[in-house]
C-alpha cells in the first residue's frame, strides 16, 4: 500500500475486491489487466494479512441479455480462470455476487443516494446503451450503484482494476461520500482503484485504437483465454501492424497504436518493460517479431486454458468452491449491510 493511500485509510484495514463479468469468454485483455493482478494481490495479501476477495459478477453481467444456460456455463468458466490462474480459494475469497445477497440491498441504498447526472455521464453507459438509450435496461443505467456496492459491502479499500474501470470505482468514492456526509458518518472507505501494470489497457488486434473486448463482433480482434494455440498463432500473425520495422526506443511507437498495442502485451507476458522488450526486439520486422509474440503467448496461456478445461470437467467441484465462497463473503458482507440499515433508519427485528 502506498504511503498516501495509507494515511487515507486510517479507519479502515486494507481488503482487496474485485470482480470481472461473466458475460462471455475471458479475453487477454482481462488476464492481464485484472486476473494475472488478482494473483499478485492475493500472494501480497497472505504476506501482509489482508483479505483478497474475487467476484464473478453475475448481476452486472445481466444488464443485458444473458441466456440463462449460457450464463451458468460462463459464471463455471470464469471461476475456472480465476482458479486456472493461481487464485487460490484457501487464500482468496472466490465466490458469485447473486449468492450474497447484501450486494442487490446495498445497491438499493445505494441507487438513492446516486443522481443521475452521475450515472449520465459514465463513459461506459453511453458506450453501451449506444443512441438507443430509451431500450437499454435500467440495470444497464444503475450498474455503477451496484459495481459501489459489490466493493463497498466489503469496505474494500483497493481495487484493481483495467484503465476501463477507474470513472467506476472513482463514482464509488462519490457515493462513499455523499452517503458519509447525509448521515454524519466516516462509514465508508474512500476506495481507491489501483491500475499498475505494463497492461492496464490491451488494444484490439484488428483496431489498436479499439479495447480489446469480449463483446467485439470480431473473434480475430481478441485472444480468448480458451483458444488453442493454433488460433492464438493464426491471430497474432494476422493482427494488423505497419510495414515498418520495431524502433530500439517506445519513443518510436508514437502514432503506432497497433505495434505499440503488440510489444506492450509482449511486455506484460514476459514480465518485462516496453523499453527492455524493444532492446531485444528492436530492429525487427513483425514477420520475425509475431511468432516470437505467439509462442510467448501459447507457452503462457496453453497451460491456464487446459487447467480451465480439466476444472469445467467437473461443475460440481466447482459450484462447491464458490459456494464455500460466498459463505465466508456474506460473513463479512452481513455486518456490514445491518450497520447500514441502522445507520439510514430501517428496522431489523
Ligand atoms: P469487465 O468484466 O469488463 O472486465 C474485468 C476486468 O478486466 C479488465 N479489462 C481489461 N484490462 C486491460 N485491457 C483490456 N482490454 C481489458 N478488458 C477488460 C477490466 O478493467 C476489469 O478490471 N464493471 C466491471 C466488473 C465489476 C467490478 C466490480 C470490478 C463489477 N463490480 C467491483 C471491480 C470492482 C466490468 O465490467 O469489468
Amino acid at each position: 500500500m502506498s504511503d498516501t493511500s495509507q494515511a487515507k485509510q486510517t479507519a479502515f484495514k486494507p481488503r482487496v475486491f474485485s470482480g470481472i463479468q461473466p458475460s462471455g469468454g475471458l479475453t487477454l485483455g482481462n488476464y492481464l489487466g485484472a486476473m494475472r493482478r488478482f494473483v499478485d494481490w492475493q500472494d501480497r495479501g497472505l504476506k501482509e494479512g489482508f483479505e483478497t476477495i474475487f467476484c464473478m459478477v453475475d448481476m452486472h453481467a445481466m444488464t443485458v441479455w444473458q441466456d440463462p444456460d449460457a450464463l451458468r456455463r460462463q459464471t463455471r468458466e470464469l471461476a475456472a480462470g480465476y482458479i486456472a490462474s493461481g487464485l487460490d480459494p484457501e487464500k482468496s475469497i472466490l465466490f458469485n455476487q447473486s449468492q450474497v445477497p447484501e450486494h442487490a440491498q446495498l445497491g438499493w441504498i445505494f441507487n438513492c443516494v446516486a443522481r443521475m447526472g452521475w450515472m449520465q455521464r459514465m463513459t461506459q453507459w453511453k458506450d453501451k446503451a449506444g443512441k438507443n438509450t430509451q431500450n437499454a435496461s435500467l440495470g444497464l443505467f444503475a450498474y455503477p450503484a451496484l459495481m459501489a456496492a459489490d466493493i463497498l459491502v466489503y469496505h474494500a479499500t483497493h481495487v484493481p482494476v483495467g484503465e476501463d474501470q477507474k470513472q467506476h470505482v472513482e463514482l464509488t468514492r462519490d457515493i462513499a461520500a455523499k452517503f458519509n456526509h447525509d448521515y454524519g458518518q466516516e462509514f465508508f472507505p474512500m476506495t481507491e482503484p489501483v491500475i499498475e501494470g505494463a497492461a492496464t489497457r490491451v488494444m484490439s488486434l484488428r483496431d489498436g485504437s479499439k479495447k480489446m473486448s469480449k463483446s467485439d463482433p470480431s473473434d480475430m480482434a481478441r485472444i480468448n483465454m480458451t483458444d488453442d494455440a493454433d488460433a492464438i498463432a493464426s491471430k497474432i500473425r494476422k493482427a494488423r501492424t505497419d510495414p515498418d520495422a520495431l524502433p530500439s526506443e517506445v519513443e518510436g511507437l508514437k502514432e503506432r497504436a497497433e505495434a505499440r498495442n503488440l510489444v506492450n502485451i509482449y511486455a506484460a507476458l514476459s514480465d518485462q518493460t516496453m523499453e527492455q522488450v524493444l532492446q531485444d526486439v528492436g530492429g525487427k520486422q513483425f514477420s520475425e517479431f509475431k511468432p516470437m509474440l505467439a509462442e510467448l503467448a501459447v507457452a503462457k496461456l496453453a497451460p491456464i486454458s487446459t487447467e480451465m478445461a480439466r476444472l469445467m470437467q467437473a461443475p460440481e467441484e466447482i459450484d462447491a468452491i464458490i459456494g464455500k465462497g460466498a459463505a465466508q463473503a456474506r460473513e463479512i458482507a452481513a455486518p456490514v449491510l445491518a450497520k447500514t440499515y441502522d445507520i439510514v433508519g430501517m428496522i431489523r427485528s
